[in-house]
């Protein structure tokens, strides 16, 4: 099968790269002339595991190309992916300008009949104003020609994104036509041993299944978190609490570990821009603005504590921090609560010596050079002549520590985890005033 894919982001190569490995011709289009000739040369401009040894080999099979024409894109096959961003507007709604600018080069380029396939994470109605923009275009030419509009929402997670599009719990296809529902089951034959997997609905239906998914796990993160805020003032132990709920299959072990927030370009701007499409036809979402006041408290919790064990004295502290990155495996810093430490640590005349196994070039390009930020080779190097260390991504390497020489390295004993990743037990025993999330009373 012949197929486009319009954007060479994460999502946008991610589903390029597995769908040519399973067998179909992709061209992946993007504006970027530099982005596309980095990855012509097999260069992936983002850290994803696994991802740049997929772009080389399916460059070498002659199965994936990169193009920065528009027009090639639309002529290359049938399914055509728009798998662009979708930004965040001031407002908090998503900004569609770029969606709807490929709906408009696929009008204006279009020869025969097309399917153009959502891919981008889009507001509850978007497929009608994509048709509407392909409508416009074609109009413009004073030409008919058929055309379909489905919505088929992705679920990859950052740091894991390939092994979630092969092994995808469910493929969610929002479309009312029988053409469309054949050539998608034609498209994601390669990953359906059953045929359950492929779930058809409404378009509707589709573009809000998206929302209500992040929506849901956003909900599960900030509900644990403030059950952890709880367990700090009522002596209890929400590693505990989270075993006992977790337990029930009703409720399940999955997105309930506490920690200092959610961050990344999804959960933050989805939240949000649901409750503002709530908003948009009268309706108050509640529950949706709770989980979102929840995880922005939940991200000043480190500064929070830091600041009390200092007795707010943090002026000419040094803060060693180990993670930078949202989650573990990414070098993504969007909305991570690393960033709200830093900044509130400088605001407090706080300098930081930070490291992060992959995300130190970003935190570069986002913070630059300047007098309170050493980004350092290791984590070693990090704590060195540290006033106190805060944790803020659980990457594997930071998981296993010997507390007795953090103990040494550190000017005052205080670790601040809101990764929960050590033995409260252990780590007192070795002199460490250790400050974890929702365990033993809060300072
Ligand atoms: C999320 C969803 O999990 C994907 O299914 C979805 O496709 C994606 O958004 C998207 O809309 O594109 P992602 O943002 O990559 O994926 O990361 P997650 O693994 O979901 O983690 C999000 C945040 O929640 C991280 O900051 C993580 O530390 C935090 N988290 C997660 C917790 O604090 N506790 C948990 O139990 C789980």
């Amino acid at each position: 099968m012949k197929v486009a894919v319009f954007g060479s982001g994460y999502v946008g190569l991610v589903t390029a790269c597995c769908l040519a490995d399973v067998g179909h011709h992709v061209v992946c289009m993007d504006v970027d002339d530099e982005k596309i000739a980095r990855l012509r040369r097999g260069e992936v401009p983002i850290y994803e595991p696994g991802l740049s040894e997929l772009v080389r080999r399916n460059l070498a099979t002659g199965r994936l190309h990169f193009t920065t024409e528009a027009a090639e894109a639309v002529a290359f096959g049938t399914l055509q992916f728009i798998a662009v961003g979708t930004p965040p507007d001031e407002d908090g709604s998503a900004d569609l300008q770029y969606v709807l600018a490929v709906a408009e080069s696929i009008g204006r380029h279009m020869r025969d009949f097309k399917v153009i396939v959502d891919k981008s994470t889009v507001p509850v109605g978007t497929a009608e104003k994509v048709r509407s923009q392909v409508a416009e275009a074609l109009a413009e030419r004073d030409v008919e020609i058929p055309f379909e509009v489905c919505s088929n929402p992705e679920f990859l997670k950052e740091g894991s994104a390939i092994e979630d599009f092969n092994h995808a719990a469910r493929i969610i296809v929002g479309t009312e036509s029988e053409r469309v529902r054949s050539l998608m089951r034609e498209c994601y034959a390669p990953y359906i041993r059953r045929q359950e997997k492929l779930v058809f609905m409404s378009v509707r239906s589709a573009e809000l299944t998206k929302y209500a998914a992040n929506a849901m796990l956003a909900t599960k993160i900030s509900f644990i978190n403030e059950m952890a805020n709880l367990t700090e003032r009522l002596g209890a132990d929400v590693e505990e609490v989270r075993r006992g709920i977790g337990s029930d299959l009703r409720i399940g072990y999955h997105f309930i570990y506490p920690g200092c927030g959610y961050g990344g370009s999804c959960f933050p701007k989805d939240v949000s821009a649901l409750a503002k499409t709530a908003s948009e036809v009268g309706y108050a979402a509640e529950l949706l603005d709770a989980v979102a006041a929840v995880n922005r408290r939940q991200k000043r919790t480190l500064f929070d504590k830091l600041s009390q064990a200092f007795d707010g004295e943090l002026a000419d502290k040094t803060i060693a921090v180990w993670g930078l990155a949202f989650k573990p495996n990414t070098d993504d810093m969007r909305e991570a609560p690393s960033r709200e430490l830093l900044e509130s640590l400088w605001q407090a005349g706080a300098r930081v010596r930070v490291f992060d196994p992959k995300a130190m070039e970003e935190c570069r390009r986002l913070y630059g050079e300047r007098m309170d930020l050493r980004l350092c080779r290791d984590r070693e190097a990090a704590v060195d002549g540290a006033d106190a260390l805060v944790i803020c991504t659980e990457w594997k390497e930071f998981r296993a520590v010997d507390f007795a020489w953090l103990r040494g390295v550190l000017r005052c004993p205080v670790v601040v985890d809101g990764r929960n990743l050590y033995d409260p037990s252990l780590a007192k025993d070795a002199g460490l005033l250790y400050y974890a999330v929702g365990r033993g009373a809060s300072l």
